[in-house]
């Protein structure tokens, strides 16, 4: 196939219409000159069919039993030849643009939307299952492609196919025309009403087919959940149900299909019959010569074919129709504008932050942070402590824009954060999540995925040397080049760890945010990269999330949150002076550290008198 036009900066939001036919027009512009070349090609092609049933009429009235005009007969195959050439030629370029005019669409919409769901905010991404926007993605897509490369192009096709036709025939006889399709505006209507319905019982069908891939998407990735609790027949049982779910809408589709098919071929087929018979009568009465009838049964086969698909068209058309508005239903929703800001920052931020009686919420459901207030200098580390689901995530999240608070105020610089753009927070903040993710890509790949640009072999190095992970990627097979992932080296959930930190320091930002980023790395471990991390975030304000004291001892302001609210707030010696949350904690870990090393230093003895026995 011809290479497909360019991609042109495309905004897909302006093409959302409420009425679904008009939608699928909207997207097709830039394409609609291939189409109408693709529809005039098939006029040409129809045309040349046309004209051979012309021909052989001629033949018959004027050259049979003419012995004279017999020696044109080869002039006469010539000319069969090429009107099937010609029909030929412009049945494939029409298949060919309408092609390019299917997949162009195709692939523009794919992109678009790859893109826009990427830009979608998180509270659209939290509310979202994976599972449907692959397959709105996918299946929905390819079937807005087959739309356009076949119902689209086929309804021109037949339209025309029908009036080149009929035209045709109101040549050869008027009446003869008009008995002809008394039966068509019957068939339209069947068509419609099986129209209205088959719409409904396919977007049922694609609504179940999307819990199907949603149910496999999310078995895939908790695979060993399902294992570890030997749910796999309780998972295939769900998944059996899904599925005959499936079967059951699909089925009834079917049924109404093979309904639909029989009732709108009797009509035609009678339709086509009443043809014959009526026009046998005109020839034998002598209304018209009998190439004319010969001619006239040709041509209403292609009159009344024609028709015959325009129904099942209308009918597919449903399918079209439906994933056009399954997929514009994510289109329409608004993206995290990047470029908003009213405030240019035009250098890196400082790192004073200021949280002013901040309260903060998910979408209307209770207060997650309430009334939060407290300050930081720049380059000062801030630890944050407090039970599971306190809002330790909630609180870190809002200051690269993630989420947006509800009310009170945050200011970075002493300018209020949504004042910045997203875009250059991002830029500035640096996140270790608490449940990192990598890529399926090489080790270095997804440590210098932050920055955008080549890192040499230096700094990849230095930041891989600080979350303590270089020694351990030495001794993978490819070092740096290994494979993470399926393919390649399986991380455990520290390394991961390790690794996701590298990358957020190689990124250098002036803000850094570890969310629990050494949850799952032994005290060892822990304590090198808080040497290597004391060293590196000199200058840059931090918050540090973590469950361990000796974590955030040293912090320069500790704040301990339960429930959404701030109940301590100070340093080590002054928090340890205070009743509450922090003394007992430290108290508690105290005293399980002790005990632990006393249990160590007894069976260490009693093992070493055992051996001396
Ligand atoms: N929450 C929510 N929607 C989200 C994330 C969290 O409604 N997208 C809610 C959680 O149900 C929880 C509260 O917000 O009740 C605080 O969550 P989080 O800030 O994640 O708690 P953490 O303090 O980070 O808890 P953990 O120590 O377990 O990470
Ligand atoms: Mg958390």
């Amino acid at each position: 196939m011809a290479s497909i036009a360019p991609l042109q900066p495309y905004d897909l939001q302006q093409h959302i219409a409420d009425n679904r036919l008009l939608g699928l027009w909207g997207l097709m512009s830039g394409y609609r000159m291939t189409y109408l070349g693709a529809t005039i090609s098939q006029a040409l092609a129809a045309l040349a069919k046309t004209s051979t049933y012309l021909l052989l009429r001629y033949i018959i009235d004027n050259v049979i039993g003419f012995p004279e005009a017999a020696r044109l007969l080869p002039l006469f195959a010539l000319g069969f030849i090429s009107l099937a050439v010609v029909e030929g030629f412009f049945t494939f370029t029409s298949g060919r643009l309408a092609a390019r005019t299917a997949e162009g669409i195709a692939i523009r919409l794919r992109d678009f939307l790859f893109d826009h769901i990427q830009r979608l905010p998180f509270t659209y991404h939290d509310k979202t299952r994976t599972g449907e926007l692959i397959q709105r993605s996918t299946s929905d897509v390819d079937a807005m492609r087959r739309f356009f490369s076949e119902q689209a192009i086929g309804v021109g096709r037949i339209l025309l196919l029908f009036a080149i036709n009929f035209i045709a025939i109101l040549n050869l006889n008027w009446q003869l025309a008009l008995y002809s399709v008394v039966a068509i505006p019957l068939v339209v209507y069947t068509s419609y009403l099986f129209f209205k319905r088959i719409i409904v019982a396919y977007e049922k069908y694609q609504e179940q087919e999307a819990v199907l891939s949603t149910n496999l998407q999310e078995n895939l990735t908790g695979v060993r959940v399902v294992k570890a609790f030997a749910r796999q027949s309780f998972e295939s049982e769900k998944f059996d149900r899904q599925n005959w779910e499936k079967f059951l809408r699909g089925k009834q589709l079917l049924v109404m299909h093979s309904f639909f098919w029989p009732v709108t071929d009797i009509l035609c087929g009678f339709q086509m019959l009443a043809g014959f018979l009526i026009g046998a009568l005109m020839a034998i009465n002598g209304t018209i010569t009998v190439g004319t009838y010969l001619a006239y049964v040709g041509l209403i086969v292609w009159l009344i074919w024609p028709m015959r698909n325009l129904g099942r068209f209308i009918v597919q058309t449903s399918t079209g129709l439906v994933s056009y508005q399954r997929v514009m239903a994510v289109i329409k929703e608004e993206r995290e504008p990047l470029s908003e800001a009213d405030f240019q920052a035009t250098k890196s931020i400082r790192g004073e932050i200021e949280f002013n009686n901040l309260s903060f919420d998910y979408e209307a459901k209770s207060k997650v942070l309430s009334d939060i207030s407290f300050k930081c200098k720049p380059g000062q580390v801030v630890a944050l402590l407090g039970s599971t689901g306190s809002g330790k995530t909630s609180l870190v999240n809002l200051l690269p824009r993630f989420y947006e608070y509800t009310s009170g105020n945050i200011t970075i610089d002493g300018v209020e954060l949504n004042k910045y753009s997203r875009k250059f927070l991002r830029s500035q903040i640096g996140i270790v999540e608490q449940e990192p993710f990598l890529f399926s890509r090489t080790i270095r790949e997804n440590i210098t995925y932050g920055i955008g640009r080549e890192a040499t072999q230096h700094e990849i190095e230095q930041a891989a040397q600080a979350a303590a992970i270089h020694d351990v990627i030495l001794t993978f097979p490819n070092g740096y080049d290994t494979l993470v992932g399926e393919k390649g080296v399986t991380l455990s959930g520290g390394q991961k760890q390790r690794v996701s930190i590298a990358r957020t320091l190689l990124k250098d930002p002036r803000i850094l945010i570890l969310d629990d980023a050494t949850s799952s790395v032994d005290m060892e471990t822990e304590a090198e990269i808080r040497r290597a991390l004391e060293r590196l975030m000199k200058g840059r304000t931090s918050f540090i999330i973590a469950h361990r004291i000796q974590s955030v001892m040293n912090a320069d302001l500790i704040l301990v949150l339960d429930q959404g609210r701030i109940v301590q707030q100070g340093t080590h010696n002054e928090l340890l002076q205070e009743e509450g949350i922090y003394r007992e904690v430290f108290e508690l870990q105290t005293r399980i550290e002790v005990e632990l090393q006393q249990e160590i230093e007894s069976s260490h003895i009693s093992g070493f008198k055992g051996s001396n026995q």
